[in-house]
């Protein structure tokens, strides 16, 4: 763990202009600055970064953040590496975690990396030495090349090669790596014998566990690695360290199913392609791919399986998706795999295979409808009730609209009952659009108006009664109080994008992005302290009020002593009695 100090003061380093100019070309543009969005597609610029306020926001796909988050996002890095590189531009140090004792976990980590560098090492070593490993691969189609760039290598047969490698082959972060385990009478030997190792690596190229492949016919095919604190399947993508350059140039990224598929496609040309490992598409996995390329094309086998993980994969698309990017799904003919058909077609035909690929929309609509008797009413009626949780996760407003469109002409009703249905409020489509909506939101309610002096200036939060707040409910509310209670936990802080580091990506990310919206307009000389001043003031006359109508609901001849004294106390407060007058 990094700590949350070292995190702001960075924050206070760095310049969020450089850093976002070094990726993307930024203008000025009054208080701001501005560029198409690199997180999607546009022509005219929407993606705003406040030098004032240190963050960036784009009011076409909302994604916003600090500098870590931008880096985060643009590069895909994770948040220790992103705030090493950060660090690194300014001339700090990130406090080694080591240091702290209670940090065991990052310090396990930091040797696994090592042990996995190492034995990733020994193994790539090892191939050289096995013909037989080195055959099969010809035989499959790979050159030495292909080989190396995947640092594909041969675990020996055997039962405790690994010792030769490791000085000490008893040490637990072996076990932990999942390179060693022992047996019943504690005797320890190697997972991975006469297989074929493929390392999986991470963003910054670190090797964080392997896929080992038997040579010939033998169970299990695949033996991977455990989990372990720096490996997590479903966040972590086979061959994306390789493919990232590519996905920036062609614009795509193509998901598989297996190593051999990565590498095959690769061989050939195809240098876009990543695999889940093993397990199903994760919406992190989505998140992290159309971050990076416009274009993901899901490619499944042809069969059941195929299907059925297709459809996962689509589920786990729907909340991720952004217009301008496209999700689509490429099914193989029965029997094939990537690997199996880009060797037959080649990379001209793999590609002609990939721009029919099936939109995500249309595999939704196509997959429902087949569920249904569309002559029916029944079945429409089950063809609306099926689309609906799967409609009401799309966060893209335009795709949503046209899938709502579409189901309303097979549903045989109109766009306004199917947005009833759905529960859809039309005005919910526009406010992603235009941030010129949200200043015509004729009531901002004075809590809102707090919040975004809060996050405006955190420094504020001292100026708040300690017994602000009471009982959250709304989500102005509820984010208000965690703001509140995060600003005081940490009393120095005074920036805003220490606050937008902790907030975005939270429970609370929807909100805090139109607060960011709404605040990149404020000048820097905007009188904040007064725009807080007077909020509070509302907020405390209404509550007063409220409290006044509470307790004139009952009769007066039925108050206690207190309820009276009080009733008197509020009567003097002037605000007060000049509203209640009116
Ligand atoms: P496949 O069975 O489709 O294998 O598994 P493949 O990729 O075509 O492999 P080759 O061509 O026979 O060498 C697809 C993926 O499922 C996981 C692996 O990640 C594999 O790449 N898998 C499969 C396992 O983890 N264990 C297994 O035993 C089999
Ligand atoms: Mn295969």
């Amino acid at each position: 763990m990094i700590p949350q100090s070292f995190i702001q003061d960075l924050l206070n380093r760095v310049d969020i202009i450089d850093v976002v100019d070094r990726h993307v070309k930024l203008k000025r543009a009054g208080a701001n600055y501005v560029a198409c969005c690199p997180f999607h597609n546009e022509k005219t610029p929407s993606f705003t970064v406040s030098q004032a306020k240190q963050f960036y926001h784009c009011f076409g796909c909302g994604a916003h953040g600090t500098a870590v988050g931008f880096l985060m996002e643009h590069s895909g890095l994770g948040f220790v590496e992103a705030v090493k590189e950060l660090a690194q531009s300014v001339g700090m140090k990130v406090p080694d975690p080591r240091s702290e004792p209670a940090q065991r976990k990052a310090e396990a980590g930091d040797d696994l990396y090592a042990v996995l560098l190492k034995a990733a090492q020994f193994y790539r070593a090892q191939l050289k030495a096995a013909p037989q490993a080195i055959d099969y691969l010809k035989k499959r189609g790979l050159s030495g090349e292909i080989a190396k760039r995947f640092g594909i290598g041969h675990a020996p047969d055997g039962w405790q090669n690994l010792a030769g490698a490791f000085p000490d082959y008893n040490a637990t972060a072996l076990v932990t790596a999942g390179l060693v385990k022992a047996n019943e009478e504690n005797r320890r030997y190697d997972v991975f014998r006469d297989r074929i190792m493929f390392p999986i690596v991470d963003v910054r190229g670190n090797v964080i566990g392997f896929g080992g492949r038997v040579l010939g016919d033998g169970e299990p095919k695949y033996l991977n690695s455990p989990e372990t604190p720096i490996f997590e399947k479903g966040r972590e993508l086979y061959g994306l360290y390789q493919a990232r350059r590519a996905i920036r140039d062609a614009g795509r990224v193509v998901v598989v199913e297996g190593y051999m598929d990565v590498v095959a496609l690769a061989q050939h040309g195809i240098e876009y392609a990543v695999a889940t490992l093993g397990t199903a598409t994760t919406a992190l996995h989505v998140q992290k791919l159309l971050r990076q390329a416009d274009e993901v094309v899901f490619c499944f086998d042809g069969d059941d399986a195929g299907r059925r993980a297709a459809w996962r994969a689509l589920e786990n698309s729907l909340a991720q998706l952004v217009d301008g990017k496209q999700v689509r799904f490429l099914f193989l003919p029965q029997g094939e795999d990537p690997d199996t058909y880009v060797r037959k077609a080649g990379k001209a035909g793999f590609e002609a295979l990939l721009k029919d690929a099936l939109p995500l929309s249309a595999f939704l609509l196509r997959e429902l409808v087949s569920r249904v008797d569309l002559e029916s009413h029944e079945g429409r009626a089950k063809l609306l009730q099926d689309a609906k949780p799967l409609v009401k996760q799309v966060a893209a407003p335009v795709l949503s609209v046209l899938l709502r469109g579409e189901l309303a002409r097979l549903g045989g009703l109109d766009r306004d009952e199917i947005d009833r249905q759905y529960g859809v409020e039309r005005r919910g489509e526009r406010r992603g659009r235009s941030h010129f909506e949200s200043r015509r939101e004729m009531l901002v309610s004075n809590e809102r108006r707090i919040l975004q002096c809060l996050v405006f200036k955190p420094e504020l939060h001292r100026k708040l009664d300690v017994r602000f707040g009471g009982h959250p409910s709304t989500p102005v509310e509820l984010f208000l109080n965690d703001l509140i209670a995060f600003t005081r936990q940490s009393p120095e802080l005074t920036s805003s994008a220490a606050v937008i580091q902790e907030f975005a990506g939270g429970r609370h990310d929807a909100l805090l992005r139109e607060v960011e919206g709404t605040i990149s307009e404020w000048r820097e000389d905007y009188d904040v302290d007064q725009e807080l001043a007077d909020a509070i003031h509302k907020v405390a006359i209404s509550s007063q009020q409220n409290r006044v109508k509470e307790l004139l609901s009952k009769r007066v001849e039925d108050w206690t002593a207190e309820e009276r004294s009080e009733y008197l106390l509020l009567l003097q407060q002037q605000p007060l009695t000049a509203q209640l007058s009116k």
